[in-house]
């Protein structure tokens, strides 16, 4: 009331009682307390159409709502959530918030929304950035009034200690154009703007100067990112230390042939440039999915009696991809796992870096399921790619999709996104890459100029793991 001095009308609510008698408290002897009303009550139980309906126009909507997730909701046993009966119904809500587990604030900022279907105002709500997004994406599919849509970051750490990206939305509704997307801020006390998210022909963009200049990559494949191995049992299949002294992660020593046993990167090893890391192995039983593996008996005795030894560990992984599989079966395994070369990516580690993986002690380094790469037929086609992927270019298609507080920003559907060709093409190495795609090697490829200017410029980018 203070900030607006010309409200009209204040009308807040809380659920917490104490809260109340503090504020009614505060309200007392103020010049504005009788243009307040404040409400003890509950979001989801008022009746806000006739509230608002009586409000004068525009109006101001200002909110901290709880950041809470249903599913914590429900570890507590609360039940501050919207009915049942009522959520069942919004298919359409269902669908954005993603498998039921929503923030309750996302549930309010969506009802509020609703109510400038017929009055004019402004929202203005603390909310987790994803939050904010769908808000905004649920107002572009219902064509909700919104003419403008701001988010200013806030530290979320220092204010909340909550460690989540957060901020302040800002949208205003009422008559004129509708436009659903949102300017992103540098932080409250900042007029400057960083990028523009918004959706386009349905989908979720991230920065959309980044999407308009680079969307001519977007494309046809030329080269299938994969996923590296799954086995769900790393105490029995990854194995430390160089052959042949191996030990398992249950501090047993491992002896077996060395058939089935790879060097492993895992994400950890991609995402801190370790050139000297810890050297890890593990045990691929299957060269493709479901291939038997009863073979591995005649072939490598030792190493049958040692998953033999274990196979209670193997009988009691959860997921049901192993049910009615060959025993010791693997996923993530085919052709593409024994290429030589590779550039990988971790999935997990919240940054843009591609690297050229070279093969180890003459054998090709397998990845776990928490990577993602491309399979390549030398060293020059590695260092190639890696060299087109790590380029701004490429950083900048990626930064048209990526939303860097989603939990896995980076996904196989996002790095299958840019076509490689366009991308060397636009960088004028599409002859190379022709070569590479259909040879795996280009003239004399090892030697190629373009290589040794580019590392000298970016050593530490460009990081081999060799
Ligand atoms: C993040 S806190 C904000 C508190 C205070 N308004 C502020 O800004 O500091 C969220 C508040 O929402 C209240 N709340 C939670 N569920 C509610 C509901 N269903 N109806 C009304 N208030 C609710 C909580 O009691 C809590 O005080």
């Amino acid at each position: 009331m203070e900030c607006f001095p010309h409200v009209e009308r204040g009308i807040g609510l809380e659920l917490n009682a104490e809260y109340i008698e503090r504020t009614n408290d505060k309200l007392y002897g103020k010049p504005y307390a009788d243009r307040i009303n404040v409400i003890h009550g509950d979001f989801f139980k008022l009746d806000w159409k006739s509230i608002t309906c009586e409000l004068p126009e525009p109006i101001l909507v200002i909110g901290n709502p709880p950041w809470v997730t249903n599913s914590t909701l429900g570890i507590l046993g609360s039940q501050n959530l919207p009915q049942k009966t009522n959520f069942q119904k919004l298919n359409g809500l269902d669908a954005l918030t993603g498998k039921s587990n929503f923030d309750i604030s996302e549930w309010m900022a969506l009802r509020i929304l609703d109510w400038f279907a017929i009055a004019s105002g402004c929202v203005a709500l603390l909310c987790k950035t994803a939050v904010a997004r769908k808000v905004l994406q649920y107002a572009c599919q219902k064509s909700l009034p919104v003419v403008r849509s701001r988010l200013y970051p806030i530290d979320a750490r220092e204010y909340f200690e909550a460690s989540v990206d957060a901020g302040l939305l800002v949208c205003e509704l009422g008559e004129g154009q509708r436009n659903y997307d949102c300017s992103v801020y540098e932080g409250l006390d900042n007029s400057v703007c960083l990028s523009t998210f918004g959706t386009r022909e349905g989908q979720s963009i991230a920065n959309l100067d980044l999407f308009k200049r680079w969307q001519h990559l977007e494309g046809g494949k030329h080269y299938q990112w994969r996923s590296g191995i799954k086995h769900d049992c790393s105490k029995v299949m990854e194995l430390h230390g160089q052959f042949p002294h191996l030990t398992n992660g249950l501090g047993e020593t491992v002896e077996i042939e060395s058939l089935h046993v790879f060097p492993l990167l895992k994400s950890s090893d991609l995402a801190n440039a370790r050139r000297q890391f810890r050297p890890r192995s593990v045990i691929v039983t299957q060269s493709r999915v479901g291939k038997d593996t009863q073979p591995i008996r005649e072939e490598a005795p030792k190493t049958w009696a040692y998953l033999m030894q274990h196979q209670t560990l193997f009988e009691k992984r959860k997921s049901s991809i192993y049910k009615g599989k060959p025993c010791f079966s693997i996923f993530g395994v085919g052709d593409y796992a024994f290429a030589p070369w590779k550039v990988a990516i971790s999935g997990l580690y919240k940054q843009l870096l591609f690297r050229a993986i070279a093969p180890r002690e003459g054998k090709p380094v397998m990845l776990d399921d928490t990577c993602y790469f491309i399979p390549c037929n030398s060293e020059g086609e590695a260092r190639f790619l890696s060299f087109l992927l790590n380029s701004q270019t490429a950083q900048q298609f990626f930064g048209a999709f990526i939303f860097w507080d989603a939990k896995r920003p980076i996904t196989a559907s996002l790095l299958n996104r840019l076509d490689l060709f366009k991308l060397a093409s636009e960088l004028g190495r599409g002859e190379a890459f022709g070569y590479y795609e259909a040879f795996g090697y280009y003239r004399d490829s090892e030697t190629d100029f373009s290589f040794a200017s580019y590392n000298e410029n970016r050593v530490s980018n460009f990081s081999f793991i060799v």
